[in-house]
């Protein structure tokens, strides 16, 4: 969690920086990231390549920056294929995930060597030549509640992700028919019940563990998924309780790990800030940030996001606090933020609110309802704000 102390260096540094037109800025916390990055690679047994799930932030310096920290991409779409290239991802860092790989794809992807490209279904594997030159890995759905909420639960039955894991003997067979050379699960995003995801581990290796009986060094690799809900870096994190998990569930296994995170890694290593356009009596305060870049929050639950407020001059807004909700500034009835939270009685015009955590799923869904203008974004490097990319008008 971002101190206050940086938070008022931030400002400081920030503020004059800014035009009239910015409105609202997307922001990244480098030091924040480098240390969840850090973190991730210390959890796990050494050797796990960690490819990070490019549709939770897609800004092309944040793709540049988890590049030059060692980690690898996972791409959902061919598009996210070219950006982790553009981004100078080796291919045998990039993940290929997307359910919908259309015949051109594959062949666009055919010669980079090492990709792992993991298919959807069994009939997906016809598309595939035998001159592939990447690592073909088929989709398991372990079909487990890992507790992940209903929307982002992969693993139930009927979900569009993945060969049901019932369908093992199907899955052995083409395994063995076809030159598949990995296995990959994605159990759902925000698992909370860690227990019954090494249940889902298990079955993976034992799986892999099947085919290898019958081909011997047939299976190489194991992709493992994302899914961790985000939290601040403690004593005894969530994260370290998984890596452990999976070093139990593997050891001595010699299959190359590979990972997806994205919400945990990018979560808290975004904020936000807007200027207060608004405040209405008694307690409606409008901002500049909505459903366009909180899509998931405003349109399903929203998450608590801390949030201060901050004087033209980077001096923090204090006093008695006062219940508001907040506004965003689409034109529909639904577009609040937040609703009953407490913040400074004495809210005024032309103030910014500052909303931390807000690194994932936010700039990357960013929505073109109402055709508003997307922010400027800018790293926090520990020192000053630089500027990643200009505000972008939306051409339709
Ligand atoms: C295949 C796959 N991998 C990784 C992720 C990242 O999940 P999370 O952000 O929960 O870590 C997702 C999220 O949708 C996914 O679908």
């Amino acid at each position: 969690m971002i101190q206050t102390v940086e938070i008022a260096r931030i400002m400081t540094d920030l503020l004059p920086k800014l035009g009239a037109e910015d409105t609202a800025v997307i922001g990244v916390n480098l030091p924040a990231l480098t240390s969840r990055l850090r973190h991730l690679e210390d959890a796990f047994p050494e050797g796990v390549q960690h490819s990070i799930a490019i549709k939770t932030n897609p800004h092309p310096k944040m793709l540049e920056f988890l590049v030059s920290q060692g980690f690898g991409l996972e791409a959902a779409s061919i598009e996210e294929v070219r950006m982790a290239l553009a981004a100078g991802c080796s291919p045998a860092q990039i993940v290929f995930d997307s359910p919908v790989k259309t015949r051109n794809e594959i062949r666009e992807i055919s010669s980079f060597p090492g990709i792992l490209a993991n298919v959807n279904s069994l009939e997906e594997l016809d598309r595939f030549d035998a001159d592939f030159e990447g690592i073909l890995g088929i989709r398991i759905n372990p079909q487990v509640h890992t507790g992940a909420p209903d929307l982002y639960d992969v693993s139930k039955n009927e979900s569009k992700f993945g060969v049901p894991v019932d369908m093992k003997e199907h899955i052995v067979d083409a395994a063995l028919r076809y030159p598949v050379r990995a296995l990959h699960m994605h159990s759902g995003s925000q698992m909370k019940n860690l227990n019954i995801q090494r249940g889902a581990l298990k079955e993976l290796k034992r799986i892999a563990d099947t085919i290898n009986a019958e081909a011997p060094g047939k299976i190489k690799v194991l992709d493992i998924g994302g899914g961790l809900l985000t939290e601040s870096l403690g004593s005894q994190t969530q994260m370290e309780a998984y890596g452990q998990i999976v070093a139990e569930v593997f050891r001595g296994s010699g299959y190359l790990l590979v990972t997806e995170f994205g919400q945990w890694v990018q979560d808290e290593a975004g904020f936000a800030l807007s200027v207060i356009e608004y405040v209405l009596t008694p307690n409606k305060v409008f901002i500049h940030l909505g459903a366009d870049f909180f899509m998931r929050d405003v349109y399903t639950k929203a998450r608590s996001f801390p949030m201060t407020v901050w004087n033209g001059d980077a001096t923090q807004v204090q006093g008695l606090d006062k219940v508001y909700d907040i506004a965003g500034p689409l034109c529909f009835a639904g577009d609040y933020l937040a609703h009953g939270i407490q913040l400074p009685a004495v809210l005024q015009e032309g103030q910014y609110l500052f909303i931390d955590h807000t690194g994932a799923n936010t700039y990357a869904l960013w929505s073109r309802h109402c055709s508003r203008t997307l922010p400027a974004t800018w790293a926090w490097d520990g020192n000053s704000m630089v500027k990643w990319s200009n505000r972008l008008t939306i051409g339709f």
